[in-house]
């Protein structure tokens, strides 16, 4: 595991972006597709805006989500919204389309929309036991949550599961999310996280001080890299 310190959010977005691009074009010319589960929330925006204008085998990849609110694709707080907004709709404009899989949100029917994810990840990711993305990646909340695996919910304790529906009682809503068996079953599974009001919540992951996941998801997580800016750990 490794861990690499930015001096500004800039940098961070600019160095994951660095890091997203050597392992795409790695997997995709050892004659795989480069298959990753790409975060949620605010922080990944910048990257996402970067990485659309560089030059991948886009046609060799492909893009799935690693959690999403139950709200539909074309509303403000959808996860495949911001994606399209920071990344899809550039690339498009490119004439450039990479596999898109987006969790199939069904508001009225979470869990009917959570089994059918784990049936297109099945589809795509052949790999056994546990189909295994090439790079999970993950942002964390100061409530050290991380995809949407959030403090004393059920997704945390789900067995055999891909993909699962969560009721996050905090937000008062259903969630989809990867489960921590198969992120932590992912070749290459990062944490890109900034700003210091993150500091506490990685302290507490980093260090398992109190070691509860529970209460603090991303304790359960064995990621392979850790991105920060500087400000996280100083
Ligand atoms: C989501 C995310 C979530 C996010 C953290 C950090 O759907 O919101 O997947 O896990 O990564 O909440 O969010 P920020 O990047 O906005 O701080």
């Amino acid at each position: 595991m490794s861990q690499i310190l930015f001096d500004t959010p800039e940098q961070l977005a600019q160095g994951a972006t660095d890091a997203f691009c050597d392992l795409a074009q790695a997997i995709t010319q050892s004659g795989k597709r480069f298959r990753v589960a790409l975060s949620g929330g605010s922080t990944p925006k910048r990257m996402n805006q970067i990485l659309a204008d560089r030059d991948l085998p886009w046609d060799q990849i492909d893009l799935f989500w690693g959690d999403e609110r139950n709200v539909p694709h074309d509303h403000a707080d959808s996860n495949y919204r911001m994606v399209c907004d920071t990344l899809l709709d550039a690339l498009e404009k490119r004439g450039i389309k990479p596999g898109t899989y987006p969790v199939p949100v069904d508001v009225e029917d979470p869990a009917k929309a959570a089994l059918a994810y784990e049936s297109l990840i099945k589809q795509y990711l052949t790999s056994t036991p546990v189909p295994q993305f090439d790079l999970v990646l993950l942002g964390m909340g100061d409530d050290v949550h991380t995809a949407s695996l959030f403090p004393g919910t059920k997704a945390l304790e789900a067995a055999d599961r891909l993909c699962v529906e969560n009721w996050v009682e905090k937000l008062v809503t259903w969630r989809y999310t990867l489960t921590a068996e198969v992120i932590n079953a992912a070749s290459e599974t990062w944490f890109v996280i900034a700003g210091a009001g993150k500091r506490e919540a990685v302290r507490i992951a980093q260090s398992k001080q109190p070691n509860d996941p529970s209460m603090y998801p991303s304790q359960l997580i064995k990621p392979t890299r850790w991105l920060l800016t500087r400000d996280v750990v100083e």
